[in-house]
């Protein structure tokens, strides 16, 4: 297929594609007057209930000439929003694309920012880095990975932080969930993402986030089993819990000032999901994402997972059945930029979100500010990332920041020693603990790095508005496609985002060998980018990578190591198989038995033992160790973990082989929401 045309060709004057805006304009409906009385804080059906109840037919009159009055009031404030308006003057600076392109692509009434290229949520991997990278090429809308609201408040009252909001920052609550929430001027817009399901809570969160987001999204879309028992995500989008979610999004549009968005997945039928997206709306989200995939139940077999192709036929029809004016965006199966123009022309959304395309490819949406070809020549303005620190406001009691900074010192300390040790005699003389202290050393340094930073700077007051100073740079539009074209050059710039804002190994080991997934396999690296444990050593992969691209005849093809990958790979899928079938079997005797919970057998012996663990109870008396493997473990084979030899029936045992957990590995399913 065909390049489209670069976006901002295709909108009208307003910022809307030119076919939608003309029909929006033609048609003034009444579900657009309701959605506009809902901005401005009343839902219009309560008063004309009231006024039919209470007044006369001549003050009906008067009444609606008001409406009309105040409606085209609103319209125009609508067009230059003015609670907004704080925000909208940053914004244009932090789009990553010039400012007369962002002007053109601001769509829609509602904000002032453009949401059509947008970086989904994404647990362990829509970090700060990974957004920077995504943002400069292209994305101009970033999610946060899925935060829980609850923890979020409790982490932000343990920073002594106040509700309020005002003393709250990007970089306060970066410092309690270094990895979960870090962000930076250049980092807008931003949606943060949560999990809830206690309205309190979540408006909680979401005023903590009010100055350092553009919006707070709640997520109604993990399939997980983590989020059944936690009772979020899609578990609650049964009819039980309808009232609650509407009370959760009701509190949330109340406590704060910016758009309160919702991300949902397909309901059992597409009534249900339009009934679904319009009592949201109505409820005060702002905006709905619809991950077109079923949501997930336990008797469900296949649909409800991340792969296989969207439902996006149906994503069309809730679209059609919302108030032209109220943005949805379509998530799925969204991989490169054709698909990107195809969804579109096929939903009607006013956005696409995208996850496992943009992971392949960060650039994914570059091709929407033109062609390297026709276009190549354009300057495009990027914001120079700026250090880790949000505008204004105060930050982490510096007393916190100064004792957690000796903790670091301290262990940098004993990681020096230990390196020591093992220089002096060898890498047998340290223990397990000793061990991994040593693989922490990147993660440490780049912490303590940070810390120190900011210890040793003037307080946050004294700084002058980043928002105003961003740094801006131009880049010709041949040279982003360039370097988009090169997924080296795309690592490469990642792990430098990350050097500067940490994020868990395992998130950046995950990312490089989605980024470099095809040369990693041809040269076959992938094995040694997995085991990787600190920055540097993912750094080292990709140097070899380089060396093997540059020149390869360096290169040499090594058949035992590709069988060892094979069966690994096989290994792998034989458990997925296994679990799958486990779960089913487990399911199934619940039901037959009657028991209202029917994960009740799941839940026992679930946890994968990890590798400081099977160390143990390999010494451990065979009494203690039946008895630990029985409470905790028991879905797993103790022979597989704990007998030297392994389990004798391998592949026809019934009980599961999961690898042992090592702190450094990243287990997509167990992490992976939405
Ligand atoms: C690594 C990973 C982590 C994810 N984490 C979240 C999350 O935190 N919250 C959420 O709502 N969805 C999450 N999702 C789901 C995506 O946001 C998205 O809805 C889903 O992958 C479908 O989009 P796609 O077809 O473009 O991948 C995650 C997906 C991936 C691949």
């Amino acid at each position: 297929m065909p390049m489209d045309k670069p976006q901002h060709e295709e909108l009208g004057g307003d910022g809307h594609p030119k076919n939608s805006t003309e029909k929006k304009h033609k048609k003034k409906s009444k579900s657009k007057d309701k959605c506009k009385e809902r901005e401005r804080g009343s839902h219009p059906d309560d008063d004309i209930s009231e006024s039919s109840r209470k007044k006369s037919k001549k003050e009906k009159k008067k009444k609606s000439k008001d409406k009309k009055r105040k409606l085209k009031t609103l319209d125009d404030d609508l067009k230059s929003p003015k609670k907004k308006k704080r925000k909208s003057s940053k914004q244009d600076s932090h789009n990553g694309t010039s400012n007369e392109l962002t002007k053109l692509e601001k769509k829609g009434d509602h904000f002032p920012f453009e949401y059509q290229h947008i970086v989904a949520p994404m647990v362990g991997a829509s970090e700060l880095a990974f957004r920077l990278l995504c943002r400069k090429y292209g994305a101009t809308l970033s999610y946060t990975p899925m935060m829980s609201s609850s923890q979020f408040v409790k982490d932000a009252e343990a920073a002594s932080l106040t509700n309020s909001g005002t003393n709250t920052n990007g970089a306060t609550i970066a410092n309690s969930n270094i990895c979960e929430f870090q962000t930076i001027p250049q980092d807008r817009p931003l949606v943060a993402h949560f999990s809830a399901n206690d309205p309190e809570q979540f408006a909680q969160a979401a005023k903590l986030v009010e100055n350092v987001a553009d919006a707070v999204d709640l997520n109604l879309g993990c399939p997980q089993r983590t989020a059944h028992l936690g009772h979020f995500g899609s578990y609650l989008l049964g009819d039980d819990d309808r009232e609650l979610v509407l009370k959760i999004v009701r509190a949330g549009s109340k406590a704060v000032s910016i758009p309160i968005f919702v991300k949902i997945r397909l309901m059992d039928t597409v009534e249900e999901t339009i009934k679904l997206c319009h009592q949201l709306r109505d409820a005060g989200a702002s905006l709905i994402a619809i991950h077109g995939r079923y949501r997930a139940t336990w008797e469900r077999t296949s649909a409800g997972a991340r792969d296989g192709p969207a439902l996006l036929d149906q994503v069309a029809l809730v679209k059609k059945s919302m108030p032209d004016d109220f943005p949805i965006i379509s998530n799925g199966n969204v991989i490169d930029y054709d698909d990107v123009v195809e969804n579109k022309k096929l939903t009607g959304a006013d956005g696409i979100m995208s996850a496992e395309g943009i992971l392949n490819n960060p650039a994914l949406y570059l091709p929407r500010l033109g062609s390297s070809n026709d276009d190549g020549e354009r300057e495009v303005q990027i914001p120079i990332p700026s250090p880790l620190k949000v505008n204004g406001g105060g930050s982490v009691p510096d007393k916190k920041k100064e004792k957690t900074m000796r903790k670091l010192q301290k262990k940098m300390r004993e990681i020096e020693t230990i390196e020591k040790k093992v220089k002096e005699l060898g890498a047998d003389s340290i223990n397990d603990d000793q061990r991994s202290k040593l693989q922490a050393k990147s993660e440490v340094q780049t912490l303590l790095k940070w810390l120190e930073n900011e210890v040793s700077k003037p307080s946050s007051k004294e700084l002058p508005d980043l928002a105003i100073t961003t740094q801006m740079t131009s880049m010709k539009l041949s040279e982003l496609f360039k370097a988009a074209n090169n997924k080296l050059v795309l690592a490469k710039e990642y792990i430098s985002l990350v050097r500067s804002y940490p994020m868990k190994i395992r998130s950046v080991v995950f990312h490089v060998r989605r980024m470099c997934k095809d040369l990693l396999e041809q040269y076959q690296l992938m094995e040694e980018c997995i085991a990787s444990t600190s920055i540097d050593e993912v750094d080292v992969v990709l140097s070899k990578c380089e060396r093997y691209m540059n020149d390869p005849d360096t290169f040499h093809y090594d058949r035992q190591k590709a069988a060892r990958e094979k069966e690994a790979l096989a290994a792998k899928r034989r458990e997925e198989g296994k679990r799958k079938r486990y779960e089913g079997r487990m399911m199934r005797k619940a039901k037959r038995e009657g028991l209202a919970d029917l994960e009740h057998y799941l839940r026992i012996g679930a946890e994968v033992p990890t590798v400081e663990i099977v160390r143990q109870l390999k010494k451990a008396p065979q009494e203690e160790r039946l008895a630990v493997w029985k409470k905790h473990h028991s879905q797993h084979c103790m022979s597989h973990h704990l007998e030297d030899g392994g389990c004798k029936r391998d592949r026809a045992c019934a009980f599961l082989h999961a690898e042992a957990r090592d702190k450094n590995k990243f287990v997509e399913d167990d992490e992976v929401a939405g």
